[in-house]
């Protein structure tokens, strides 16, 4: 912190102006942020819709350069991550700052999937959802329930209580979640295989069955393991701070997560990936790839294209060029044409030519190539989001410990107010 000041001149209206003298913080990087806490003793509000100018916390997880496409990890670039780092080592490196040794990585490791199953009780909880819910629905209602069975690490003051559910959390979201797949399609969910890494055990749960051997393919393994780690924080988003916000009021952390869920599921965050594969099913074939561009220009219609545009990054997304390498080289290995693809490819290159996307800094984001890979996957599409709420579940624990360990307060923002003013009340028989 600096001893850089801004000075705030407010006309008081009594032919003068007031001068509030405003602290500056200067980050590792990044802008330098104006500190406008005192400014409520002055008898004023900020007014920031949408907090896009507003740094809601101080942290010294992940750092987003988004005019140049840049993304680190504990300073880590998260290209080298996806190339050199697998999903839990990088789960390690959000949680405690540093890259594990070697032994460390394993007993890491160990730990992680020593709480792969969960409370058997909770198998029965799913008894109580159609069938055709959708997977989301289940994980904020499952993963909220988590409290329920695991009270030995809901006191949030005590560092190792925060730690098992930390632990405890990364574990069974993979469980959970392949048992909201198996659940939609009637087949008995699978207990985890804990000789097999995260990312294959996932795959095990989700498609294998009891009465044959799994057969993981280790191409399909690590791109999962890839997409995970592409998930796994994204410094101040949605759902993030959705979590923080839970966590200032003091709530279980399993709560917390699930609060997260639930911010993630929307189109404009988390659930992009399932929209950008609906979309380009509506689409349908190239040639309508026109029509579909114009009306998302077009001011006076909602659509807009799924995959596109993102309020940080006015560049590539750097999580979205390793996406798109990824899928490439699943594509190729799998041997797969599907002619979906051809329509997103087609998309990409218009939009990356066109003046109204490339004037607006509208790149493909991370969900654009995510949907694509996961689909010639074969995971279903509803599973997409619940596969981004796997891999960020780190985060969010890694933001809410960060937050929990040092000194904060409730989350309460403030408003303005331009309802009525105060007016006295009307009986039924005079309205
Ligand atoms: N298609 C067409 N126009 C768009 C799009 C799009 N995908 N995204 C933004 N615009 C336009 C928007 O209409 C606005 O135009 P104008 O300035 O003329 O009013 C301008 O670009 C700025 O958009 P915005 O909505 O003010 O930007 P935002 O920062 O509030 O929203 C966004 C960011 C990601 C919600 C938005 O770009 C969007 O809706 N994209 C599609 C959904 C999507 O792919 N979401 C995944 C985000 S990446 C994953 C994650 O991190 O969660």
């Amino acid at each position: 912190m600096t001893e850089k000041h801004a000075t705030l001149s407010i006309d008081n209206g009594e032919g003068s102006v007031d001068n509030i003298e405003l602290p500056i913080h200067e980050g590792t990087l990044g802008p330098d942020v104006v500190n406008v806490s005192g400014l409520t003793a002055e008898g004023y509000f900020t007014f920031d819709p949408g907090f896009t100018s507003t740094a809601a916390c101080e942290s010294q997880i992940t750092f987003i350069d988004g005019a140049n496409g840049v993304l680190l990890h504990r300073g880590y670039p998260i290209e080298q991550l996806a190339e050199h780092s697998d999903y839990l080592e990088t789960c390690y490196l959000l949680l405690y700052g540093e890259l594990p040794t070697a032994e460390q990585k394993t007993e890491f490791v160990r730990t992680v999937h020593q709480h792969t199953m969960v409370h058997e009780q909770i198998r029965t909880f799913f008894n109580g959802f159609r069938r055709d819910a959708h997977p989301m629905a289940i994980m904020c209602g499952v993963v909220g329930a988590l409290s329920a069975f695991y009270h030995d690490s809901t006191d949030i003051s005590d560092q190792n209580h925060r730690t098992v559910a930390a632990y405890r959390l990364i574990a069974k979201m993979p469980t959970i979640a392949a048992m909201s797949y198996k659940f939609s399609i009637g087949q008995p969910f699978m207990y985890p295989d804990n000789s097999l890494d995260y990312s294959a055990n996932f795959l095990h749960m989700m498609f294998g069955n009891p009465c044959e051997p799994s057969n993981i393919s280790p191409v399909i393994a690590r791109a999962m393991d890839k997409i995970f780690l592409l998930h796994a924080d994204h410094e101040q988003n949605a759902s993030t701070s959705t979590v923080r916000l839970a966590g200032s009021s003091q709530a279980n952390p399993f709560a917390c997560i699930a609060a997260g869920i639930a911010a993630l599921w929307g189109p404009s965050h988390g659930g992009a990936n399932e929209a950008v594969v609906k979309m380009l099913e509506e689409i349908g074939d190239v040639s309508n790839i026109d029509e579909y561009i114009a009306r998302a220009k077009d001011k006076d219609d909602p659509f807009r294209l799924m995959g596109f545009g993102h309020r940080v990054y006015k560049n590539f997304d750097p999580r979205a060029k390793v996406m798109k390498q990824a899928a490439d080289e699943v594509l190729a290995e799998l041997g797969i044409n599907d002619p979906m693809l051809d329509i997103a490819k087609r998309l990409e290159e218009i939009a990356l030519e066109d003046a109204y996307f490339v004037d607006k800094k509208l790149y493909p984001n991370v969900d654009f190539y995510s949907g694509i890979i996961l689909k010639a996957l074969g995971i279903p599409t509803t599973m997409f989001t619940v596969i981004f709420a796997v891999g960020r579940t780190v985060g969010w624990i890694a933001h809410w410990n960060e937050m929990i360990s040092g000194s904060y307060r409730i989350g309460r923002p403030r408003q303005l107010y331009t309802g009525y003013s105060e007016r006295d009340f009307v009986t039924i028989d005079k309205r």
